[in-house]
């Protein structure tokens, strides 16, 4: 049996949650404040670069089991569940920005006139949910007839559809029952692939999502400060990586050395997890995550040094050629991007500094942005591989030869295969591997 499901917010994660619902066989509504993106999504398109996504808005816009408005009327007593999936972007101290989440709450809650469940799915806080759902019985006129649960996201940008429709885990974090049967029907198919469910309670449910994004970002930093430990100590951090992978305690992914982690979430999560454990108290943890930060900024300032070294010692008037500059492939992001970090230091420098994405548009001072990899390069000094678009991985280096007037690369993500460079008579550099340079 279909549920009605509204799903507020539908940036990145809204959009995939709404999508994923309707794939599921529900009715959705997504509800925005942004007139434009609605209008975009109605007309079964989708406002980012996600690749499998539009296919899926498309093919349920078009069934009319999914539509998209700006109306909050349409869904208050309509909807079974209210999915909230507005951003929570980082304040000024860092700590989490919940004003999106409030003005859900105070524009939705009066218009409860039946008792409704409200699930939670934005990063949020540790006692986020307890506080929401306080707020909202005081404005509802169903009163305590609306419930709070928290259901966190883990779906990565670039495989938003994949990660919605085959979760690796759904985490129910419930306080009654009757939610958790509620939910149980809304992921009906997923659990019925086998998908494992964890039940727990609220704070364990927001708990969960931080933790495994600051997880995940330890697992690179720690990967990162070991590629150091390789560049003095003469080893080779991609074979370091490969051996610990083999072990399954540990395992293969997140422990790709290189530029480090950006991004709209993990840093952003990072930091409002080590501000929450500061205000409750929990030093050590707030110490971890900051080694954690640090590892990685020190990542970006390295790269962005070693160009500066290699063109000796100055690089004004240069020309460096950067390729890539989302903050990871798949994805035409480029918040917090390590990538464009170390283009804009350089070209802060006075270096001109050409960019090429296949993806992610750069409209920064300094930087040029090229249409393609034989324009970025065109005359450059220095090559800087700083995100790992497939194209890059399969460019032929002798197919460069008269492009660049030097053949010195830095693959700042260690993703470039080096003999193939090499043999293609290039200076490769790649951080952490000084042994076989
Ligand atoms: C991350 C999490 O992986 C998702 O599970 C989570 O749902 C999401 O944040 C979120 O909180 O919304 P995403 O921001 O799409 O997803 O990015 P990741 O795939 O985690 O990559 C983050 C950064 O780490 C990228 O800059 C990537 O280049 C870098 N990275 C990743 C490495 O430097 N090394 C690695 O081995 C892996």
């Amino acid at each position: 049996m279909p549920l009605n499901i509204a799903v507020i917010g539908t940036n990145y994660l809204g959009a995939a949650h709404a999508a994923g619902m309707a794939e599921f066989g529900h009715r959705v509504i997504g509800v925005d404040i942004d007139p434009r993106r609605v209008e975009v999504l109605n007309a079964g398109r989708s406002t980012i670069f996600e690749r499998d996504l539009e296919p899926m808005l498309a093919r349920h816009t078009a069934s009319g089991r999914l539509r998209f408005t700006t109306d909050y009327t349409q869904i208050a007593d309509w909807a079974d569940v209210h999915f909230v999936c507005v951003g929570t972007p980082a304040g000024p101290d860092g700590s989490a920005d919940l004003a999106q989440v409030t003005a859900v709450a105070d524009t939705l809650a009066p218009l409860l006139t039946r008792p409704t469940l409200l699930a939670g799915k934005s990063t949020v806080p540790v006692g986020t949910a307890v506080w929401l759902q306080e707020r909202m019985r005081a404005l509802a006129p169903a009163g305590d007839g609306v419930e709070v649960m928290w259901n966190p996201e883990f779906l990565r940008e670039a495989y938003a559809v994949q990660d919605t429709l085959h979760p690796d885990r759904i985490v129910l974090g419930v306080q009654s029952g009757r939610a958790l049967t509620t939910m149980r029907h809304v992921y009906a198919i997923p659990i019925s692939e086998d998908v494992p469910v964890i039940e727990c309670d609220l704070a364990t449910a927001e708990l969960i999502k931080t933790a495994a994004n600051a997880f995940l970002a330890m697992k690179i930093s720690f990967v990162n400060a070991m590629a150091q430990m390789c560049e003095v100590a003469g080893g080779d951090v991609v074979k370091l990586a490969d051996a610990l992978g083999h072990d399954k305690r540990i395992g293969r992914e997140f422990l790709n050395a290189g530029l480090g982690f950006g991004g709209g979430c993990l840093p952003k999560d990072i930091r409002a997890l080590a501000q929450r454990a500061d205000q409750l108290g929990v030093s050590e943890l707030t110490h971890l995550i900051e080694a954690v930060e640090d590892i990685n900024q020190a990542q970006r300032r390295e790269v962005a040094s070693l160009a500066v070294s290699t063109l000796g010692g100055d690089v004004a008037g240069k020309r460096v050629a950067v390729l890539g500059a989302a903050f990871k492939p798949g994805t035409d992001d480029i918040r917090n991007s390590p990538a464009l970090e170390v283009a804009t230091s350089l070209a802060d420098q006075g270096a001109l500094v050409r960019v090429y994405d296949p993806q992610a548009t750069v409209d920064r001072e300094g930087i040029e942005q090229c249409a393609s990899i034989v324009e970025a390069l065109d005359g450059a000094d220095l090559v800087l591989h700083l995100t790992e678009w497939q194209e890059f991985r399969q460019l032929d280096p002798a197919a460069l030869d008269g492009v660049v007037r030097q053949k010195v690369l830095i693959d700042g993500r260690l993703k470039l295969h080096r003999p193939t460079w090499q043999r293609a008579g290039w200076k490769v550099i790649q951080l952490g591997r000084a042994s076989t340079w």
